[in-house]
């Protein structure tokens, strides 16, 4: 079955497409502001520690049960049921879930084609052209729907080309690019006066604001969303891994790198924030919080890179490059769900189906931006808030109670003959049969009642 499918050439070619699916726009423009605003290193100690006691073992509920079926969610929930009433709702939850990734991915490209036209307004900056610049960071429909349209066209390219060839030839081009170029900003902001101020903000340990318990499972929200849970994407991911790959360690790597991307970005984030402070620009909101998400990364970064010169207009271009990417590696991934699941269910070609799902998602994104103040947030609300969590909860269900243990057992041996005398086997099944699914309804119920 495996040969006929996609797979991933190589561990460093699977880390980096399941990294670049992680590391999103999420990473850089919630983090740091929610780590400085909520009792700085205290809260990544808290952070850190929810990522890899509960994020991690949803994230391996994923990715065992794809590389198992070495199927779409679908077919994967299937394979795994054991009567016809998990057979229906495996059924269920695969196709919600590939409608909620089509959902996050329609509201996702209008975000990423600002990063975009942001990226091009530094160049248009550079070369004078101030007219253009404008035109390409104030918000107008017809700016809007272009650069979303180029967004989705990109990511339909790259997913048109397949496993190898599309996400992780080009997710282990821009990954590393990525990195390098969140590295050269940091290097430059923290040179700048003010920095340290903001460095001391993000770092200095306020536990007892990071331990309040509404924190902790927003901070635990956050971490899903980042590691792209609940909507099957970890679940593709996962079955386009070879049968010799271990599992837990892999698993390990991309959660290892997802957190270490959020924390850098931390130390650009929030230096830059007080550099703008220092040069005289707004930070924080009415309520005395700091200014967080789009109006810090398309109002407040961009007034610290207008008072910044020359300098500012080649740090600006760096910083939107640099999240046009991390959204791109990010958006493929949400591609696929949807793709990989038509191409095995309805025996269409890769294009045929990329280029239709590529269509429809564009006309729902178009959909949202004609009607922007109603649909936007509340596309986003109804699937980071109330989707995703009840999708995670499902394949950790799947995953805890649903599929044997001893047959679990086996998948992860695969790739790791030694695991049951593992600390990884000693925790892992219990904590995806009992914690991860309580704790994700307890998400839940504060999303729902907590405001
Ligand atoms: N994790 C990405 C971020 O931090 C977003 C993302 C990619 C995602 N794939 C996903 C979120 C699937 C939810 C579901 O921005």
């Amino acid at each position: 079955m495996a040969s006929t499918r996609g797979e991933f050439s190589s561990r460093f070619g699977f880390v980096m497409a399941a990294a670049g699916s992680a590391v999103g726009l999420g990473n850089i423009w919630g983090f740091p502001t929610q780590a400085a605003s909520n009792g700085g290193a205290a809260f990544l100690l808290v952070y850190l520690i929810l990522a890899f006691t509960l994020a991690y073992p949803a994230l391996m509920a994923e990715l065992i049960i794809g590389r198992h079926a070495h199927a779409n969610a679908v077919n994967a929930l299937r394979l795994i049921s054991t009567g016809p009433a998990t057979h229906k709702i495996g059924t269920t939850v695969g196709v919600i879930g590939f409608i909620v990734a089509g959902m996050i991915l329609s509201f996702y490209a209008i975000v990423a084609g600002w990063m975009i036209s942001f990226c091009l307004a530094s160049l248009a900056e550079f070369f004078g052209m101030q007219a253009v610049a404008d035109w390409l960071t104030s918000f107008g429909m017809t700016r809007n729907l272009f650069f979303m349209l180029i967004f989705l066209v990109l990511t339909v390219g790259i997913i048109s080309e397949g496993v190898r060839e599309g996400i992780e030839r080009w997710s282990a081009r821009l990954m590393p690019l990525l990195l390098v170029s969140l590295i050269l900003l940091v290097l430059y902001v923290c040179t700048l006066d003010g920095a340290m101020e903001g460095l001391k903000v993000y770092l200095l340990p306020d536990f007892e604001r990071a331990l309040s318990p509404k924190l902790i499972i927003a901070a635990l929200g956050s971490a899903f969303f980042s590691l792209s849970l609940g909507v099957g994407t970890m679940l593709i991911y996962g079955s386009y891994i070879s049968d010799e790959e271990n599992l837990p360690v892999v698993g390990g790597l991309v959660t290892t790198v997802d957190i270490m991307i959020a924390v850098i970005a931390g130390f650009l984030v929030l230096p830059a924030m007080y550099v703008a402070l220092h040069n005289g620009v707004e930070i924080f909101t009415a309520s005395g919080a700091l200014i967080s998400e789009d109006t810090l990364i398309f109002t407040v970064l961009p007034e610290l890179f207008a008072t910044m010169g020359l300098a500012g207009i080649v740090v600006s271009f760096i910083f939107f490059f640099l999240m046009s990417i991390a959204a791109l590696t990010s958006s493929i991934s949400m591609l696929e769900v949807p793709v990989a699941y038509t191409i095995e269910e309805h025996g269409l070609s890769r294009k045929t189906a990329v280029y239709g799902i590529g269509c429809a998602i564009a006309v729902f994104s178009a959909t949202i931006l004609v009607n922007f103040e109603t649909l936007f947030g509340l596309v986003i609300a109804f699937t980071t808030r109330y989707s995703q969590p009840i999708l995670g909860f499902m394949f950790c269900v799947y995953a805890g109670w649903v599929w044997q243990r001893d047959k679990v057992l086996k998948e992860v041996q695969k790739g790791s003959p030694q695991v049951e005398h593992t600390l990884f086997w000693k925790i892992w099944p219990w904590y995806v049969k009992l914690v991860c699914p309580v704790v994700i309804l307890a998400i839940f119920a504060q999303s729902l009642w907590g405001g």
